[in-house]
């Protein structure tokens, strides 16, 4: 069943049971080679589904734990292959939104969830989205409020003696340096992965989050990014820009938060890129986040909404 989580919603069931995993990989049309994240509601829950805990594991859980951080550890024999896709680790997330960590409890099982979304599609922020991607194809929807991060968690891989970052998210590369006292950022976060080559964590190597629009990430000051949409105006064409540019771009606009509050963009991304196909555009220009604190999270998947394709201004 799609439940509430404080970053987006998760399509949830027993983590321990094939069965329901294999269910969940068939309602979203995920490639199995695309490992799930399990859910718990208390640290307890933690020590059953791993090999060991390193102590990194245990100051990040101190800090962070509950919240948006997802910890890829040695799995434990209790969790299924099909969870992990086969990998020998298991990723494991302890979620803050109330009403999340009541079903994990009233479950009294780890739960496996991935986003609540149509593999490929832009991951879903609201039970609206939720419904409209996967009404029919799963047993429940949760209704209950937007996702209040609205991008999913930061998850850090910590089963090798450098940390490393995999997927940015709201717990930020700098908040997990200052912890860990090192983290290594995976190239994926910021750049396409080389074709061919295993990647660390195989969900970065999607073209992900993409909407029907054809997303084209224009990196420059605001300056130039509105002398560039202004010069290229034509039938379908939108700005996916903040609520500084607005006033001077002649395209219609879809806004995603304001350039100088990251949790904004991040709270408002994946409902522009569902907006911008609502509303018909064919081509959006948007303009790129800086790349410090949760802008970070919000550049990773704006790269990948739009399949990579940057036009870098001076
Ligand atoms: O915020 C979130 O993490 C949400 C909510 C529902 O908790 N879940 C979520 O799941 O985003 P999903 O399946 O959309 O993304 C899971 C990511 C993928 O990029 C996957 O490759 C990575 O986590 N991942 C899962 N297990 C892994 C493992 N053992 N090793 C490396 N990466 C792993
Ligand atoms: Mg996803």
């Amino acid at each position: 069943m799609a439940i509430p989580t404080e970053t987006v919603y998760g399509l949830a069931a027993n983590a321990l049971d094939p069965d329901a995993v294999a269910k969940i990989f068939r309602a979203k049309g995920r490639p199995q080679d695309n490992p799930l994240i399990v859910h718990i509601s208390e640290f307890e829950q933690l020590s059953p589904l791993v090999s060991e805990i390193p102590e990194s594991a245990k100051i990040l859980a101190d800090r962070f734990w509950p919240g948006p951080l997802t910890m890829v550890l040695n799995r434990s024999e209790l969790v299924p292959p099909s969870v992990s896709a086969g990998l020998s680790t298991v990723a494991v997330r302890f979620p803050k939104n109330p009403v999340a960590r009541a079903i994990i409890t009233a479950c009294g099982l780890p739960l496996a969830a991935p986003s609540a979304n149509l593999s490929g599609s832009p991951s879903p922020t609201t039970a609206e989205h939720c419904i409209r991607d996967l009404e029919g194809r799963v047993d429940a929807i949760v209704i209950s409020g937007p996702c209040t991060v609205g991008l999913e968690s930061t998850v850090v891989a910590l089963f090798s003696d450098t940390p490393r970052l995999l997927r940015p998210g709201a717990v930020t590369a700098e908040q997990l340096k200052d912890a860990l006292g090192k983290l290594t950022v995976d190239p994926a976060v910021t750049a396409k992965p080389e074709e061919g080559k295993p990647v660390a964590s195989p969900g970065m190597k999607y073209k992900h989050y993409a909407p029907k629009t054809h997303v084209i990430l224009i990196d420059s000051s605001r300056e130039e990014y509105i002398n560039y949409v202004n010069a290229h105006l034509s039938d379908g064409v939108f700005a996916l820009c903040f609520q500084e540019d607005e006033d001077r771009i002649a395209a219609p606009t879809v806004l995603y938060g304001s350039e100088a509050d990251g949790a904004s963009q991040a709270a408002g991304l994946f409902a522009a890129l569902r907006q911008l196909d609502d509303l018909g555009a064919k081509i959006a220009y948007a303009h790129a986040p800086s790349l410090s604190g949760m802008g970070l999270a919000v550049y990773n998947r704006l790269i990948r909404a739009a399949a990579f394709e940057v036009v870098k201004l001076p």
